[in-house]
């Protein structure tokens, strides 16, 4: 919670005026087990009070860190404008069978002051359905969802002073509930996760970052992101004409996202076709240097000249004129389960 606190300080002092920050949280539960239970002979290391944070929150609660976090960081000053929830279709399974099992997180939108850019046309949505644009826009009553007054003819502005309870303002311009360029995305964002577009642990779907780039940022702005990981966000930065900052204080994950834009960068002259994630477990303990480079998303040009400058995100062995990789360390990359994979290349 602090070092969070620290960053988004920082981040706040970089940060224009007018800027918006996004923050994808998850939430976790208290370990279930921690030892303190079975007396010093279990783990010497362990102290001989337990720590606060397991008296205030007991094994097996649900932590609620997003909005721990979220309440922190109104008090430091941040204006609280959303909290969207990530629905994730394709949520890993868990073995629970006490609880649900957990199929979102949240996503905090953070401003720093009441008046900020934010260009809601840049991700609005298609309609679904086939009622016309003008009952689309139809106002409602004093109550909520109601129809006083009969539907203009399609495609007719209807005057403002037939508007009336809710609906109407004080200046006479009408509130719509729906805009002729689509509709407004809302606050629950339906989105797989892709884990093998990036090759990192933890990449998130570039369809965030897009959505929150394309409406919070200004054009030719910059975009940073203090936790760059793969670099998810610097390709989406690309992709909408952006400058990118990115902090990573791991350093195969540095080298991984310089490749990974750097492949996107050459994708337009021949793609890579990404390995599921069956293909990549189904892998020989040592793979040539293509090989590992497709399961890393990197083509085969990047791959070369990744490995020419000593760059190449994985251990890489010579021999002869041939490159191999100990698969080992590309499902590390991938943080893949290793239990099945044993290292045979010295
Ligand atoms: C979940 S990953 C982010 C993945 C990224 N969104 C993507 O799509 O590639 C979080 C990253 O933050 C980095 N990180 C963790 N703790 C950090 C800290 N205290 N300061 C800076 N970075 C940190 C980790 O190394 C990790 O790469």
């Amino acid at each position: 919670m602090d070092t969070l606190r620290a960053t988004f300080a920082e981040a706040r002092r970089v940060l224009a005026n007018d800027g918006t920050c996004w923050l994808n949280i998850g939430d976790m539960y208290a370990a279930n087990f921690d030892g303190y239970a079975r007396g010093d002979t279990y783990n010497k290391r362990q102290p001989a009070v337990r720590p606060r944070s397991r008296r205030i929150v007991p094994p097996k609660n649900l932590l609620g860190m997003p909005w721990r976090v979220a309440f922190a960081l109104q008090q430091d000053g941040w204006i609280l404008r959303n909290a969207i929830v990530w629905s994730k279709p394709n949520a890993m399974p868990q073995s629970v069978l006490d609880r649900l099992s957990t199929r979102c997180e949240l996503i905090f939108l953070l401003v720093k002051q009441r008046f900020y850019w934010f260009d809601l046309d840049a991700i609005r949505e298609q309609y679904t359905g086939n009622r016309s644009l003008s009952h689309r826009t139809r106002r409602g009553g004093m109550k909520l969802n109601a129809i006083q007054t009969p539907w203009p003819p399609t495609g007719m502005p209807e005057p403002a002073s037939t508007l009336h309870g809710t609906a109407s303002r004080s200046n006479g311009r009408a509130i719509d509930a729906a805009n002729r360029n689509g509709r407004n995305p809302g606050d629950v964002w339906t989105i797989s996760t892709r884990p093998y577009r990036g090759a990192h642990f933890a990449p998130f779907p570039i369809d965030i970052p897009l959505r929150a780039i394309a409406a919070g940022c200004r054009p030719s702005g910059t975009v940073l992101d203090p936790f760059s990981g793969a670099a998810t966000t610097a390709l989406a930065a690309r992709q909408l004409g952006q400058q990118f900052i990115g902090i990573e204080p791991n350093a195969d994950y540095c080298a991984l996202a310089k490749a990974r834009l750097q492949a996107a960068g050459e994708k337009r002259g021949g793609g890579v076709t990404p390995m599921t994630i069956e293909e990549v477990r189904a892998l020989p303990a040592v793979v040539p240097l293509l090989t590992a480079a497709r399961a890393l998303g990197l083509s085969r040009n990047t791959a070369y000249r990744l490995v020419k400058r000593g760059e190449f995100p994985c251990r890489v062995v010579q021999a002869g004129d041939t490159y191999r990789v100990p698969t080992i360390e590309v499902l590390r990359i991938l943080s893949l389960d290793l239990s099945n994979v044993e290292e045979q290349v010295g």
